[in-house]
C-alpha cells in the first residue's frame, strides 16, 4: 500500500516529499514544506502558514520523523525515543504534532490526547484510566503540565506522572513511543511531576524546544 511513502496524494494533487534512490527515499526538505503548508490549510483552515521563524523546529521534527540518521545525530536527535514540544502559549505545538505525522504515512500513527481529558477521565473512572495507556499504542500527550491533579473517591494521584511512568517501562521493553506537548520547562516540569519522572523524561523524550518569545499565533 506505501509502496511510494513519499508520495502523498490530497484531493487528486500529487505532492513529492522527494526522490527514490534504490530503496532509500532521498527527501527534499523545501518540498516538505510545500506539502505542509498544503495540509495545515486542509486541517486548520486557509490563515495556516509556514512561519520562517518556526523552520528550525519543523526541520528537527521532520528529520525525526523520516530517521535522518546523519542529522539526527548533528542535532543530538534520538529517532527511537519520542518528541517531547514544548514552548510558549500558541506557539502552534499542538497544530504541529498533528500536522506532522502525514508526512510519514507508512508510519505506525500516534494519537493527539490532552492530558486534561486524561485526567478528567481518571476522576471518573480511577485507575482503569492509566491502565488503558498501558499499551503499546502511540500517543502525543497535549499539554502536559496544566492538568489538575486527579482525584478519585477522594484519593489524589498524580495521573500524568503515574502514566509517563509506565510508559517508560514500555519504551525500555519494546520502544514503544509516547510524545508530548507542554508550555513548561524542565524545572517546571520537575516541580510538577517530581524528579523520578523527569528522569525518566529525559530517556523517554527529545526535547524540541520553540523559543521562549515564540509568538502567539492566537493573537
Ligand atoms: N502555522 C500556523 N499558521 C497559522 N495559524 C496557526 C499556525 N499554528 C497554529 N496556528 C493557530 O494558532 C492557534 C494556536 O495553535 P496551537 O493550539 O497549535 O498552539 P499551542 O502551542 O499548542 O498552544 P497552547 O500552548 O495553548 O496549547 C490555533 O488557533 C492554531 O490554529
Ligand atoms: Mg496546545
Amino acid at each position: 500500500m506505501h509502496n511510494n511513502p513519499h508520495i502523498i496524494i490530497e484531493k487528486g494533487v500529487e505532492y513529492h516529499l522527494g526522490t527514490l534512490h534504490g530503496d532509500t527515499i532521498q527527501y527534499d526538505f523545501q518540498k516538505m514544506l510545500i506539502y505542509l503548508n498544503h495540509k495545515g490549510k486542509l486541517l486548520f483552515g486557509k490563515n495556516f502558514k509556514i512561519y520562517e521563524e518556526d523552520e528550525v523546529i519543523l526541520f528537527k521534527l521532520c528529520i525525526y520523523l523520516i530517521k535522518d540518521h546523519e542529522y539526527c545525530a548533528k542535532f543530538n536527535i534520538d529517532p527511537n525515543k519520542g518528541i517531547l514540544l514544548s514552548g510558549p502559549v500558541g506557539c502552534g505545538k499542538t497544530s504541529l504534532m498533528k500536522l506532522l505525522h502525514h508526512i510519514v504515512p507508512h508510519q505506525k500513527p500516534y494519537e493527539v490526547i490532552p492530558a486534561r481529558n486524561i485526567t478528567f477521565s481518571f476522576n471518573n473512572q480511577g485507575y482503569k484510566t492509566i491502565e488503558e495507556y498501558g499499551n503499546t499504542n502511540y500517543y502525543c500527550f497535549d499539554d502536559l503540565g496544566v492538568e489538575t491533579t486527579g482525584r478519585h473517591f477522594g484519593k489524589d494521584c498524580n495521573v500524568m506522572g503515574e502514566i509517563i511512568l509506565s510508559r517508560y517501562d514500555l519504551y525500555l521493553k519494546n520502544k514503544t513511543k509516547t510524545h508530548a506537548t507542554t508550555n513548561l520547562n524542565a524545572q517546571e516540569l520537575e516541580d510538577r511531576y517530581g524528579n523520578r519522572v523527569r528522569s525518566r523524561m529525559r530517556q523517554l523524550f527529545n526535547l524540541i524546544a520553540f523559543e521562549e518569545k515564540s509568538a502567539d499565533k492566537r493573537k
